[in-house]
């Protein structure tokens, strides 16, 4: 990229915000009111969790019961970055669980019998969706998924060995590659902005620190490590995962496994 061109990206990027503040004319509007309740808003509601067009099944999770007598507060206290991964391979439920834990429905995981979701989300429009890499989990091919929600699974993607292309292409800090898996954030953006328009932005990034938040207590109650970093190729990943990088884009990686000496 020219300098020039770096320079007007950076610009870019600090304007996002002030580009995406809400005008206070808007509260003279009666039709924000109605917004909530138009037919198009009632309809993206409606979707439910995104399914991925693939010939693959999804692998299903179990439904297990209780997955840590850990208190909120506990984890709390314990919930910390480690960089330091385990050479043994990541249980395949105890995987189940921190994803379904931490962005899947309340019936699938847990206790509650509402079909509502363990992260909040601007609008209920369930912005951030969860893809993995597995690089070392019991009982799952290494390749690439995508959490099916409505299923509490993983559908498989791509299948392969991808651990030296996250080392040289993917990431900053390679020593996070030892990990057993990646969990992509990846924001829809496309959904977010037809509700919303240019404040989608923010809203996206906050859907996806919700669930970050959610991934790191859940790590804790499970005993795992788990990092979370910015420092990735945008458009090496989102190619790899099929993302178009505008619409979709993953805007958050976290790196999980068991931690080192267990
Ligand atoms: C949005 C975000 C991005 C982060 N990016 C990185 C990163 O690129 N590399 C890294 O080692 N840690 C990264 N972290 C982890 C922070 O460094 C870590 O949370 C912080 O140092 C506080 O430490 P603690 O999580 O152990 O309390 C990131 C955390 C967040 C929330």
């Amino acid at each position: 990229m020219k300098a020039s061109h770096k320079k007007l990206a950076a610009e870019l990027a600090c304007d996002y915000h002030v580009a995406s503040n809400n005008s206070p004319w808007l509260l003279k509007l009666p039709v924000i009111k109605q917004v909530n309740f138009s037919e198009h808003v009632q309809e993206l509601m409606e979707e439910g969790p995104r399914q991925i067009d693939s010939d693959t099944d999804t692998q299903a999770f179990q439904c297990t019961g209780k997955a840590s007598d850990m208190t909120l507060i506990d984890a709390l206290a314990r919930r910390k970055s480690s960089r330091e991964f385990s050479k043994s391979a990541l249980d395949l439920q105890k995987f189940g669980q921190l994803l379904g834990l931490s962005n899947g429905l309340r019936n699938k995981v847990g206790n509650a019998n509402d079909s509502g979701r363990n992260a909040p989300s601007a609008g209920s429009l369930c912005s951030c969706e969860m893809y993995v890499l597995a690089l070392n989990v019991a009982d799952l091919e290494k390749g690439i998924y995508h959490y099916d929600v409505g299923a509490h699974g993983l559908k498989q993607l791509k299948l392969g060995d991808f651990k030296e292309w996250s080392k040289r292409m993917l990431l900053l800090q390679s020593e996070l590659c030892d990990s057993a898996a990646f969990i992509f954030l990846a924001s829809n953006q496309g959904r977010l902005r037809s509700k919303y328009g240019p404040r989608a932005y923010r809203l996206g990034l906050l859907d996806a620190g919700h669930v970050s938040e959610n991934i790191y207590l859940v790590s804790a109650a499970l005993n795992l490590a788990v990092t979370a970093t910015g420092g990735f190729i945008d458009d090496e990943l989102n190619n790899a995962l099929g993302l178009d990088g505008v619409d979709d884009c993953v805007v958050l990686v976290l790196a999980v496994g068991e931690p080192a000496g267990a």
